[in-house]
């Protein structure tokens, strides 16, 4: 891994990108655990590279994960002299860096199933063809998220307070991202809206990523603590609460950030509509329901000693699941690229996406 100098960011994140051709490229991507302090691009030219940087977060947020975890099969395939056996020994290794979003199993699946599906190709030709394929990925998350973006747009009207829990925004995507799209595709079409952001401890996306992201947008956005939103909906300052996902089954139930179930009873109770959005990457409908989506359970450390210092007595038990499941019932409606699913039900979404 070599660090490249810091730059200036500019509106296209590029959060996560190849540079160079099949053979001899490489992955290059925003180390996303030293925003909002400092912005900094890495290059990983090898699979455990990649492996580490979708582990420890400097790339998450569920499409972003899977594209990254799509180039690094690109890099492992071209690792050993038997190109079949290094894809299939890179991407079951990916397989293992992170288990909530689904979108990391999505995008590697496919990856195995280029090499599946094109026999005839070995060596050089075949690394050429799955970067063809990672670039697809990467291009059509991107458009994805603009689709997203227009359909959830069109859910708000101007002088709206919203509320979003932990980052969906660019960083977490291949641009532009998911919930936050629906903000700012609201923005760019002229709807002034007011964005508040759970700060989402224990890592604080919410603080250092989103509010990174609105601020340099120009939308008016106000930091809260996560125990502070029940407060603001009661005072009357939320309208909507639009929030992304790692993993939705069949039925709707839908994995995200730990404390987003949380948001959506708060939401229930103020009689605000509680939207998830995200692409048809991020559904898994081999799994009828939320029970089967299996939770990352992180580091005790991200509690006792976040951000550098020690706040838990020594030796204290700490439980720290990295994300919870909203139950459909709970969901007004779902932001996806093919439009708003609205009822949430195993039946309208089996109509959006096995038509
Ligand atoms: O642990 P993280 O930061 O990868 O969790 C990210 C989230 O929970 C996002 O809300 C989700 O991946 C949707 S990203 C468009």
């Amino acid at each position: 891994m070599s660090t490249l100098v810091s730059e200036d960011a500019s509106m296209d994140l590029e959060t996560v990108g190849w540079v160079g051709d099949a053979r001899s490229g490489h992955v290059r991507l925003i180390d996303q655990t030293l925003l909002p302090n400092e912005f900094v691009r890495i290059d990983l030219t090898d699979v455990p590279g990649v492996w580490e940087a979708i582990k420890t977060l400097r790339v998450r947020g569920a499409p972003a994960i899977g594209v990254a975890a799509g180039f690094g099969a690109v890099i492992g395939a071209r690792s050993g002299t038997d190109t079949r056996l290094s894809l299939r020994e890179a991407t079951a290794y990916l397989r293992t860096s992170r288990p909530t979003a689904v979108n990391l199993f999505w995008a590697l699946d496919r990856m195995d199933r280029v090499a599946a599906e094109h026999p005839e190709l070995y060596g050089a030709e075949l690394v050429d063809r799955l970067l063809t394929e990672a670039l697809a990925i990467e291009s059509e998350d991107k458009a994805m998220c603009r689709a997203i973006g227009a359909f959830g747009a069109s859910l708000l009207t101007p002088g709206q307070g919203v509320l979003t829990h932990c980052n969906a925004g660019g960083l977490a995507t291949a641009d532009y991202g998911t919930a936050l799209a629906v903000f700012f595709s609201a923005h760019a079409a002229g709807k002034a809206i007011h964005v508040f952001a759970d700060e989402t401890r224990p890592l604080l996306q919410g603080s250092r990523l989103t509010a990174w992201e609105l601020q340099r947008r120009g939308i008016p956005v106000t930091l809260i603590c996560d125990n502070m939103a029940a407060q603001v909906m009661k005072e009357g300052k939320i309208q909507m609460v639009v929030v992304g996902a790692d993993r939705i089954a069949a039925n709707g139930d839908a994995a995200n950030k730990i404390g987003t179930y949380g948001v959506a009873l708060l939401a229930k109770a103020h009689g605000i509509p509680f939207y998830v959005a995200a692409p048809s990457s991020t559904f898994d409908l081999s799994i009828p329901d939320g029970s089967h989506i299996p939770i990352e359970q992180r580091d005790p450390r991200e509690i006792t000693h976040g951000f550098g210092r020690m706040t838990a007595p020594a030796g204290i038990d700490v439980y720290n699941p990295a994300f919870d499941v909203t139950p459909a019932d709970l969901i007004a409606g779902i932001i996806t690229e093919r439009g708003v699913i609205t009822p949430v039900t195993t039946a309208t979404i089996q109509r959006t996406f096995i038509a």
